[in-house]
Protein backbone atom coordinates (compact mmCIF):
# COMPACT_ATOMS: atom_id res chain seq x y z
CA UNK A 1 0.00 0.00 0.00
CA UNK A 2 1.40 3.54 -0.82
CA UNK A 3 1.82 6.23 1.50
CA UNK A 4 -0.17 8.89 1.96
CA UNK A 5 0.71 11.86 1.53
CA UNK A 6 1.56 15.38 3.61
CA UNK A 7 2.19 19.06 2.76
CA UNK A 8 3.12 21.60 4.91
CA UNK A 9 4.94 25.15 4.79
CA UNK A 10 6.52 27.27 6.69
CA UNK A 11 6.77 31.49 6.09
CA UNK A 12 10.57 32.46 6.37
CA UNK A 13 10.14 34.91 9.52
CA UNK A 14 14.02 34.42 10.55
CA UNK A 15 15.62 31.47 12.84
CA UNK A 16 12.84 29.52 14.44
CA UNK A 17 12.42 29.38 18.29
CA UNK A 18 11.27 26.33 20.28
CA UNK A 19 7.48 27.83 19.59
CA UNK A 20 8.44 26.51 16.40
CA UNK A 21 9.77 23.36 17.05
CA UNK A 22 7.59 22.28 19.44
CA UNK A 23 4.38 23.82 17.70
CA UNK A 24 4.93 22.74 13.99
CA UNK A 25 8.81 21.11 13.46
CA UNK A 26 8.19 18.23 15.89
CA UNK A 27 5.44 17.34 14.51
CA UNK A 28 6.78 16.98 10.77
CA UNK A 29 9.58 14.94 11.62
CA UNK A 30 7.51 12.19 13.56
CA UNK A 31 5.26 12.21 10.07
CA UNK A 32 9.12 11.51 7.91
CA UNK A 33 8.54 7.37 8.22
CA UNK A 34 4.56 6.89 7.97
CA UNK A 35 3.68 9.56 5.38
CA UNK A 36 5.52 10.66 1.84
CA UNK A 37 6.37 14.18 2.92
CA UNK A 38 6.33 16.92 0.88
CA UNK A 39 7.87 20.29 3.15
CA UNK A 40 8.43 24.00 1.72
CA UNK A 41 9.25 27.16 2.58
CA UNK A 42 6.91 29.96 1.90
CA UNK A 43 9.07 32.75 0.27
CA UNK A 44 6.02 34.48 -1.94
CA UNK A 45 3.99 34.28 1.37
CA UNK A 46 6.73 36.16 3.22
CA UNK A 47 6.39 39.26 1.17
CA UNK A 48 2.10 39.80 2.60
CA UNK A 49 4.37 41.49 5.34
CA UNK A 50 8.33 41.76 3.85
CA UNK A 51 7.03 43.29 0.42
CA UNK A 52 8.90 46.46 2.06
CA UNK A 53 12.54 44.52 2.22
CA UNK A 54 11.86 41.71 0.37
CA UNK A 55 15.92 41.07 0.20
CA UNK A 56 15.32 40.14 3.81
CA UNK A 57 13.54 37.02 2.87
CA UNK A 58 16.93 35.27 1.78
CA UNK A 59 18.83 35.41 4.63
CA UNK A 60 15.55 33.75 6.52
CA UNK A 61 15.03 31.37 3.75
CA UNK A 62 18.64 30.04 5.00
CA UNK A 63 18.01 30.00 8.51
CA UNK A 64 14.85 28.06 8.09
CA UNK A 65 16.28 25.53 5.80
CA UNK A 66 19.51 25.33 8.35
CA UNK A 67 17.21 25.07 11.41
CA UNK A 68 14.46 22.03 9.73
CA UNK A 69 18.21 19.88 8.52
CA UNK A 70 19.41 20.72 12.09
CA UNK A 71 16.55 19.30 14.25
CA UNK A 72 16.56 16.34 11.74
CA UNK A 73 14.19 16.61 8.62
CA UNK A 74 15.65 14.51 6.16
CA UNK A 75 16.17 15.19 2.39
CA UNK A 76 16.19 11.26 2.19
CA UNK A 77 13.26 11.00 3.39
CA UNK A 78 11.31 13.50 2.54
CA UNK A 79 10.98 16.58 -0.10
CA UNK A 80 12.36 20.31 1.15
CA UNK A 81 11.91 22.78 -1.08
CA UNK A 82 11.17 26.29 -1.56
CA UNK A 83 8.20 27.50 -3.08
CA UNK A 84 9.34 30.28 -5.23
CA UNK A 85 11.06 27.63 -7.12
CA UNK A 86 8.39 26.08 -8.41
CA UNK A 87 6.58 28.40 -10.12
CA UNK A 88 3.54 25.81 -11.06
CA UNK A 89 2.51 27.34 -7.49
CA UNK A 90 1.99 31.04 -9.10
CA UNK A 91 0.48 30.05 -11.80
CA UNK A 92 -1.78 27.58 -10.18
CA UNK A 93 -2.65 30.40 -8.23
CA UNK A 94 -3.89 32.74 -10.87
CA UNK A 95 -5.99 30.17 -12.45
CA UNK A 96 -7.88 29.90 -8.68
CA UNK A 97 -8.23 33.69 -8.24
CA UNK A 98 -10.50 33.44 -11.13
CA UNK A 99 -13.18 31.12 -9.40
CA UNK A 100 -12.76 32.11 -5.88
CA UNK A 101 -15.45 34.70 -4.82
CA UNK A 102 -13.54 37.64 -2.92
CA UNK A 103 -16.62 36.82 -0.24
CA UNK A 104 -14.81 34.10 0.83
CA UNK A 105 -11.61 35.83 1.24
CA UNK A 106 -13.06 38.30 3.45
CA UNK A 107 -14.27 36.32 5.82
CA UNK A 108 -11.50 34.24 6.15
CA UNK A 109 -10.60 35.22 10.24
CA UNK A 110 -6.96 35.14 10.07
CA UNK A 111 -7.29 38.04 7.18
CA UNK A 112 -8.70 39.70 10.11
CA UNK A 113 -6.35 39.06 12.95
CA UNK A 114 -3.43 39.04 11.25
CA UNK A 115 -4.01 42.98 9.87
CA UNK A 116 -4.62 43.72 13.76
CA UNK A 117 -1.64 41.60 15.02
CA UNK A 118 0.86 43.04 12.51
CA UNK A 119 0.89 46.98 12.99
CA UNK A 120 4.37 47.81 11.23
CA UNK A 121 3.36 47.50 7.89
CA UNK A 122 0.22 48.20 6.32
CA UNK A 123 -1.50 44.75 5.26
CA UNK A 124 -4.43 45.83 2.92
CA UNK A 125 -2.83 44.00 -0.35
CA UNK A 126 -4.18 42.28 -2.95
CA UNK A 127 -2.00 39.08 -2.51
CA UNK A 128 -2.50 39.22 1.76
CA UNK A 129 -5.86 38.93 0.67
CA UNK A 130 -5.61 35.85 -1.45
CA UNK A 131 -2.85 34.62 0.37
CA UNK A 132 -5.34 31.51 0.93
CA UNK A 133 -5.82 30.90 -2.07
CA UNK A 134 -1.91 31.01 -2.99
CA UNK A 135 -1.76 28.26 0.23
CA UNK A 136 -4.41 26.26 -1.77
CA UNK A 137 -2.41 26.08 -4.72
CA UNK A 138 0.60 25.46 -2.42
CA UNK A 139 -1.48 22.31 -0.72
CA UNK A 140 -3.55 20.85 -3.99
CA UNK A 141 -0.69 20.88 -6.72
CA UNK A 142 0.74 17.91 -4.57
CA UNK A 143 -3.14 16.35 -3.97
CA UNK A 144 -1.90 16.24 -0.37
CA UNK A 145 -4.18 14.04 1.84
CA UNK A 146 -3.17 15.21 4.68
CA UNK A 147 -1.65 19.22 5.89
CA UNK A 148 -0.08 19.47 9.18
CA UNK A 149 -0.85 22.74 10.97
CA UNK A 150 -2.11 24.66 14.19
CA UNK A 151 -5.07 25.24 14.73
CA UNK A 152 -4.92 28.42 13.82
CA UNK A 153 -5.06 27.21 10.07
CA UNK A 154 -8.08 25.74 10.80
CA UNK A 155 -10.29 28.12 8.15
CA UNK A 156 -7.27 28.31 5.55
CA UNK A 157 -7.65 24.43 5.34
CA UNK A 158 -11.62 24.57 5.47
CA UNK A 159 -11.49 27.56 2.36
CA UNK A 160 -9.21 25.25 0.30
CA UNK A 161 -11.52 22.33 0.47
CA UNK A 162 -14.21 24.86 -0.64
CA UNK A 163 -11.52 25.78 -3.57
CA UNK A 164 -11.24 22.10 -4.39
CA UNK A 165 -14.96 21.67 -4.68
CA UNK A 166 -15.51 24.55 -6.51
CA UNK A 167 -13.17 23.41 -8.96
CA UNK A 168 -14.08 19.81 -9.49
CA UNK A 169 -18.05 20.69 -9.42
CA UNK A 170 -17.06 23.57 -11.92
CA UNK A 171 -15.14 21.97 -14.61
CA UNK A 172 -16.65 18.45 -13.72
CA UNK A 173 -13.48 16.54 -12.72
CA UNK A 174 -11.74 15.45 -10.16
CA UNK A 175 -8.27 16.78 -10.41
CA UNK A 176 -7.57 17.94 -6.98
CA UNK A 177 -7.99 16.02 -3.61
CA UNK A 178 -9.70 17.97 -0.29
CA UNK A 179 -6.98 17.95 1.83
CA UNK A 180 -7.77 16.70 5.67
CA UNK A 181 -6.16 19.03 8.27
CA UNK A 182 -3.88 17.21 11.23
CA UNK A 183 -4.48 19.70 14.10
CA UNK A 184 -0.95 19.05 16.36
CA UNK A 185 -2.03 20.17 19.83
CA UNK A 186 0.54 22.87 20.44
CA UNK A 187 2.05 22.90 24.01
CA UNK A 188 1.82 26.24 25.24
CA UNK A 189 4.95 27.82 25.47
CA UNK A 190 5.69 30.81 26.80
CA UNK A 191 9.16 33.18 26.78
CA UNK A 192 11.34 34.70 29.16
CA UNK A 193 8.97 36.96 30.46
CA UNK A 194 5.66 34.70 30.68
CA UNK A 195 4.27 36.13 27.47
CA UNK A 196 3.62 33.67 24.51
CA UNK A 197 6.99 32.55 22.57
CA UNK A 198 7.60 35.02 19.89
CA UNK A 199 10.12 36.57 17.84
CA UNK A 200 8.89 40.03 18.08
CA UNK A 201 8.57 40.09 21.68
CA UNK A 202 12.02 39.22 22.34
CA UNK A 203 11.58 36.68 24.59
CA UNK A 204 12.63 33.63 22.31
CA UNK A 205 14.44 30.49 22.80
CA UNK A 206 16.03 29.75 19.43
CA UNK A 207 17.37 26.29 18.22
CA UNK A 208 20.46 27.88 16.95
CA UNK A 209 21.16 29.83 20.48
CA UNK A 210 24.71 28.49 21.76
CA UNK A 211 24.88 26.55 24.91
CA UNK A 212 25.58 29.61 26.80
CA UNK A 213 22.57 31.76 25.53
CA UNK A 214 20.39 28.91 26.51
CA UNK A 215 22.19 29.06 29.82
CA UNK A 216 21.63 32.90 30.27
CA UNK A 217 17.86 32.41 29.06
CA UNK A 218 16.26 30.09 30.95
CA UNK A 219 18.71 31.68 34.29
CA UNK A 220 16.43 35.06 33.50
CA UNK A 221 13.18 33.38 33.04
CA UNK A 222 10.24 34.34 34.85
CA UNK A 223 8.91 31.86 37.13
CA UNK A 224 5.86 31.45 39.38
CA UNK A 225 5.31 35.17 40.56
CA UNK A 226 3.53 33.63 43.90
CA UNK A 227 7.30 32.44 45.00
CA UNK A 228 8.33 36.04 45.69
CA UNK A 229 10.79 34.84 48.39
CA UNK A 230 12.88 31.25 48.58
CA UNK A 231 10.43 29.72 51.11
CA UNK A 232 7.34 30.43 49.41
CA UNK A 233 5.48 27.74 47.73
CA UNK A 234 4.67 28.18 44.33
CA UNK A 235 2.77 26.00 41.64
CA UNK A 236 4.41 24.59 38.56
CA UNK A 237 1.34 24.91 36.82
CA UNK A 238 1.68 28.51 37.28
CA UNK A 239 4.82 28.66 36.43
CA UNK A 240 6.28 29.28 32.78
CA UNK A 241 9.33 27.29 33.30
CA UNK A 242 7.92 24.09 34.24
CA UNK A 243 6.18 23.37 30.30
CA UNK A 244 10.14 23.27 29.23
CA UNK A 245 10.59 20.51 32.08
CA UNK A 246 7.75 18.43 30.82
CA UNK A 247 9.37 19.08 27.03
CA UNK A 248 13.46 18.22 28.24
CA UNK A 249 12.99 16.73 31.82
CA UNK A 250 12.31 12.73 32.04
CA UNK A 251 9.40 12.16 34.03
CA UNK A 252 11.22 10.90 36.98
CA UNK A 253 12.51 14.82 37.07
CA UNK A 254 9.04 16.02 36.89
CA UNK A 255 7.65 13.94 39.62
CA UNK A 256 10.30 15.29 41.77
CA UNK A 257 10.22 19.06 41.01
CA UNK A 258 6.16 19.04 41.43
CA UNK A 259 5.67 18.31 45.09
CA UNK A 260 9.44 19.81 46.10
CA UNK A 261 8.27 23.44 44.39
CA UNK A 262 5.26 23.77 46.30
CA UNK A 263 6.65 22.70 49.42
CA UNK A 264 9.44 25.49 48.66
CA UNK A 265 11.80 22.64 49.05
CA UNK A 266 13.58 23.56 45.87
CA UNK A 267 13.82 26.86 44.77
CA UNK A 268 13.52 28.22 41.13
CA UNK A 269 17.27 28.58 40.74
CA UNK A 270 18.31 24.68 41.45
CA UNK A 271 15.28 23.66 39.17
CA UNK A 272 16.38 25.67 36.86
CA UNK A 273 20.00 24.72 36.54
CA UNK A 274 18.29 21.13 36.31
CA UNK A 275 16.47 22.28 33.43
CA UNK A 276 19.39 23.95 31.73
CA UNK A 277 20.95 19.85 31.92
CA UNK A 278 17.75 18.49 30.22
CA UNK A 279 18.00 21.08 27.98
CA UNK A 280 21.43 20.93 26.80
CA UNK A 281 21.35 17.30 26.95
CA UNK A 282 18.52 18.05 24.64
CA UNK A 283 19.21 20.35 22.34
CA UNK A 284 23.13 18.72 21.66
CA UNK A 285 22.59 16.69 18.48
CA UNK A 286 20.37 19.77 16.99
CA UNK A 287 23.73 21.86 17.58
CA UNK A 288 26.28 19.13 16.27
CA UNK A 289 24.08 19.15 13.33
CA UNK A 290 23.52 22.60 12.83
CA UNK A 291 27.82 23.02 12.90
CA UNK A 292 27.95 20.51 9.96
CA UNK A 293 25.34 22.46 8.04
CA UNK A 294 26.83 25.84 8.49
CA UNK A 295 29.85 24.85 7.69
CA UNK A 296 28.64 24.18 4.27
CA UNK A 297 26.43 26.70 3.16
CA UNK A 298 26.24 25.29 -0.53
CA UNK A 299 25.40 22.21 0.22
CA UNK A 300 21.79 23.61 2.27
CA UNK A 301 21.17 25.45 -0.87
CA UNK A 302 21.91 22.26 -3.48
CA UNK A 303 19.35 20.27 -0.94
CA UNK A 304 16.38 22.98 -1.68
CA UNK A 305 17.26 23.11 -5.05
CA UNK A 306 17.17 18.99 -5.15
CA UNK A 307 14.14 18.92 -3.57
CA UNK A 308 12.65 21.47 -5.59
CA UNK A 309 13.20 19.99 -8.74
CA UNK A 310 11.19 16.79 -7.33
CA UNK A 311 8.63 19.09 -6.35
CA UNK A 312 8.31 20.03 -9.57
CA UNK A 313 8.16 17.31 -11.23
CA UNK A 314 4.37 16.52 -9.01
CA UNK A 315 3.55 20.24 -9.16
CA UNK A 316 4.09 19.85 -13.14
CA UNK A 317 1.82 16.94 -14.01
CA UNK A 318 -1.05 17.93 -11.36
CA UNK A 319 -1.14 21.43 -13.10
CA UNK A 320 -1.44 19.74 -16.70
CA UNK A 321 -4.45 18.04 -15.70
CA UNK A 322 -5.88 21.28 -13.85
CA UNK A 323 -5.62 22.89 -17.19
CA UNK A 324 -6.55 20.06 -19.55
CA UNK A 325 -10.19 20.07 -17.13
CA UNK A 326 -10.52 23.93 -18.10
CA UNK A 327 -9.40 23.59 -21.92
CA UNK A 328 -7.02 25.71 -21.63
N1 LIG B 1 0.16 29.84 6.22
C1 LIG B 1 1.15 29.00 6.79
C2 LIG B 1 1.67 29.64 8.07
O1 LIG B 1 1.72 30.85 8.19
C3 LIG B 1 2.29 28.75 5.86
C4 LIG B 1 1.86 28.04 4.63
C5 LIG B 1 1.87 28.51 3.35
C6 LIG B 1 1.34 26.71 4.57
N2 LIG B 1 1.42 27.58 2.51
C7 LIG B 1 1.09 26.47 3.20
C8 LIG B 1 1.08 25.73 5.52
C9 LIG B 1 0.56 25.24 2.77
C10 LIG B 1 0.56 24.54 5.11
C11 LIG B 1 0.30 24.28 3.75
O2 LIG B 1 2.07 28.94 8.97
FE1 LIG C 1 8.86 27.10 38.57
FE2 LIG C 1 10.67 25.35 39.34
FE3 LIG C 1 10.41 27.69 40.61
FE4 LIG C 1 8.56 25.82 40.86
S1 LIG C 1 10.69 25.67 41.51
S2 LIG C 1 8.20 27.99 40.49
S3 LIG C 1 8.56 24.90 38.83
S4 LIG C 1 11.06 27.38 38.52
Amino acid sequence: MSKKRILSGMQPSGKLHLGNYFGALKNWLNLQKDYECFYFIADWHALTSLYEEPGLIKQYVFEVAVDWLSSGLDPEKCVLFLQSKVPEHAELHLMLSMIVPVPWLERNPTYKEKQDEIKNVEMNSYGFLGYPVLQTADIILYKADYVPVGIDQAPHLELSREIVRRFNNLYKKKVFVEPGAKISDIPKLQGLDGRKMSKSYDNAIYLSDSEEEITQKVKSMLTDPQRARRNDPGEPNKCNLFPLHRLYSSPEMQEEIIPACRTAKIGCFDCKLKLIDSMLRGMRPIMERRREFAAKPREVQEILAEGSQRAQKVARATLEEAKAAMEL
